[in-house]
């Protein structure tokens, strides 16, 4: 094959990224569409490189990585990385790294935009006053629920989970968490309380979901656990989509097993579930947890940094297999 650019980078991002890249270690080639390559087009595009920048739209499958014979390193533009068959690529040697920390503070301003949006009825007061068919100030019009003195449930109190829990303080919210490391900051900071996931989700007014996709967390929301909440409850999901089984919602939302959701992810990106954009009671949006400008700035230069420092012979700091270095050359 006639000779590449090193890095290819799968769609055009914001930021500096791509200039950086181009500084400190050559060629980059950009994908000039405005879409994600196909799996045909990917696994063409990714032979010859040394590096991808890749996203969260972009399945690297064992098909794609053994078509990258020559790449050292795999950066996705997110922080979670289940797009990615991380053992394999481990098992190749190579490297996957993430955006960790630096979209922390707008996906949980995300989580609690949700909130808000479900809690207070926002869309559909917006959707009302848009129509023409607002009479008027009504005494019992779109009334929502209170969030002062209520129990938020954060499932998974990592970084982003945290950040969801410390702006509940504005609210004076009990905060209940599940996660399988005891979070000692936001124990001693918030009075946060941790409990097993069942205990959580029976006692909270207001869920936020902040798990990576795996196995274990697959579904871990269905119509057994619908069924365990509050009437009341309102559950919002800004993590992956599978977290959640969304045919159970629609069930959960249609007949008032919960009051309500938030979603900024769903199973089948961009398809969402039948039935789910008929519910009033559930607020969509389009997978925008990180979409500030600085913050898509700020992952386009940690993808890039990620691939420089690996290209150097240097392990990223933020790569999720160092492992990957002791297969290479095997
Ligand atoms: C991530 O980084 O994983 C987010 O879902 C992107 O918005």
């Amino acid at each position: 094959m006639a000779s590449r650019a090193p890095v290819l980078v799968t769609r055009k991002i914001p930021g500096r990224g791509v200039e950086l890249l181009r500084r400190e270690v050559g060629d980059v080639d950009v994908n000039p569409r405005d879409r994600p390559f196909t799996p045909e087009e990917l696994a063409a595009e990714v032979a010859g490189r040394r590096g991808v920048l890749c996203l969260l739209s972009d399945r690297i499958d064992g098909h794609i990585l053994a078509a990258a014979a020559d790449c050292q390193i795999f950066a996705n533009y997110a922080v979670g990385y289940d797009n990615i068959d991380v053992a394999k690529a481990t098992r190749r040697g190579i490297l996957v790294a993430n955006t960790p920390g630096v979209l922390t503070d707008a996906t949980a301003d995300i989580s609690w935009a949700l909130i808000m949006s479900v809690a207070r009825r926002i869309i559909e007061g917006d959707t009302l006053v848009r129509s023409g068919r607002w009479t008027g100030w009504k005494p019992a019009e779109l009334l929502g629920a209170d969030l002062v003195g209520q129990t938020l449930g954060i499932v998974g109190a990592g970084r982003i989970g945290a950040a969801v829990a410390m702006r509940s303080r504005g609210w004076g919210m009990n905060v209940l968490y599940c996660d399988e490391v005891r979070n000692h900051k936001l124990e001693a900071e918030l009075g946060a309380t941790r409990v097993e996931f069942d205990v959580l989700i029976r006692q909270s007014d207001f869920i936020s979901v902040h798990v990576p996709l795996t196995e274990e967390t697959r579904g871990m929301f269905g119509a057994e656990q619908f069924r365990a909440m509050k009437e009341s409850a309102i559950l919002v999901n800004t993590s992956r989509g599978l977290v959640i089984d969304e045919v159970a919602l629609v069930e959960a939302l249609r007949t008032g097993e919960i009051a309500g959701a938030g979603l900024d992810t769903y199973a089948n990106e961009p398809r969402v579930a039948p039935g789910l954009a008929e519910l009033d009671n559930a607020v969509l949006l389009p997978h925008l947890g990180s979409a500030t400008i600085r913050t898509r700035g700020k992952m386009s230069e940690v993808a890039a940094e990620a691939i420089i420092t690996a290209l150097r012979g240097g392990l990223p700091p933020n790569a999720v297999n160092p492992e990957a270095r002791e297969y290479r050359g095997k």
